[in-house]
């Protein structure tokens, strides 16, 4: 190899160990190897040496190129590596680090609260049922004892649809189907979603989750609702619960009533509790679902799903269940 040859492999191999990122390795390449490169020029050099001395010179400098071109590639490759490991880290790459931890959802606290009230009620022998959320004004308020001259109907102004039909205000329209379709006697649950043409406030939602509970059967009387209340309350609240009835009007029950709960969840307060609206299913409902009010008796209840998970959690603004705030939703994360 001429000393000329010998210095400018090793310049050309130097200035690419040199070369700190991708932008200086291309600089050193088309330096040595591009068009205007001096191993090229070199290379292009060889038709003006004599025939003996061309194969000999030829093959260094050939030799010369294989080796910087080797060298350019395993560079490349090196500093791609780091640039995808800063792209990714911000930083070096480390394979020591341990990795990114993948984003793991939770249920969503109502649905957390809804698949509790389930398990409760699936050990007291009731079934869940479900109903649409789109519901005929027959099932919503008729054959619930609210006829369109009834006042109840404004406090459940809802949204109708263009064919007559409405969002259901409430899950008391599945009672009628159930009863409809399964008969007496019956136990039933129905968590869903209801809609009433409301001013949203921090106390009010368009948008919010009851469940209904219904049991048809023989001689059932107050006695059998509080008693189920009763097992409802205390496996929510872990406690045996201090409950009082109070009379309550819903046009679908009768006797209805308030059912409220002393201090529920242990703030101290001398404070009753409005949780469970409830009554004994009026007769005339037991008749539009097809029962026969002289032989059976029943009692419903409905829930309000927010309302349960605003005390349970100390949450004052219903419309955080809704709002889609992560930092609100990952704090119902189980481990
Ligand atoms: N549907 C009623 C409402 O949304 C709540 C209710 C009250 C349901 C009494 C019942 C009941 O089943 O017995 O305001």
């Amino acid at each position: 190899m001429s000393p000329d040859l010998a210095q400018l492999r090793a310049e050309a191999l130097a200035a690419i160990d040199a070369a700190e990122n991708l932008d200086a390795l291309k600089g050193a390449e088309s330096q040595y190897l591009g068009k205007k490169g001096a191993l090229t020029a070199l290379l292009r050099s060889l038709g003006t040496l004599s025939a003996e001395e061309r194969p000999a010179f030829g093959k260094a400098v050939n030799d010369a190129k294989v080796d910087v071109t080797t060298r350019l590639e395993a560079r490349e490759e090196k500093l791609s590596g780091v640039a995808l490991a800063d792209a990714l880290e911000g930083g070096p790459f480390d394979p020591t680090e341990p990795g990114i931890p993948p984003l793991v959802g939770n249920l969503h606290p109502i649905t957390q609260v809804t698949h509790e009230l389930v398990d409760i009620f699936e050990g007291m022998g009731f079934s869940q049922c479900d109903g649409p959320e789109v519901e005929f004004e027959w099932f919503n308020f008729d054959a619930l004892n609210i006829p369109a001259s009834h006042p109840a109907r404004d406090t459940q102004d809802t949204f109708w649809l263009d064919d007559g039909n409405c969002l259901r205000t409430h899950t008391s329209p599945t009672q009628l189907r159930a009863m409809l379709k399964l008969g007496a006697p019956l136990r039933v649950i129905v968590p869903g979603r209801c809609f009433r043409n409301e001013a949203v406030d921090a106390t009010h939602e368009h948008t919010f989750y009851q469940m209904e509970g219904l049991m048809v059967d023989r001689d059932i009387s107050v006695a059998h609702l509080i008693y189920v209340m009763k097992t409802l309350l205390r496996e929510i609240l872990g406690k045996d619960p201090k409950i009082r009835l109070r009379p309550g009007f819903f046009p679908f029950v009768e006797p209805g009533f308030e059912l409220d709960v002393h201090d529920p969840f242990d703030s101290g307060e001398d404070k009753w509790l409005e949780i469970l609206p409830c009554g004994m299913v009026h007769p005339e409902v037991l008749r539009f679902g097809g029962i026969d009010p002289e032989e059976w008796t029943g009692f419903a209840f409905g829930l309000g799903l927010q309302r349960l998970a605003m005390l349970r959690y100390g949450i004052t603004d219903i419309r955080d269940f809704t709002g889609g705030d992560r930092r609100f939703l990952r704090q119902f994360r189980r481990a």
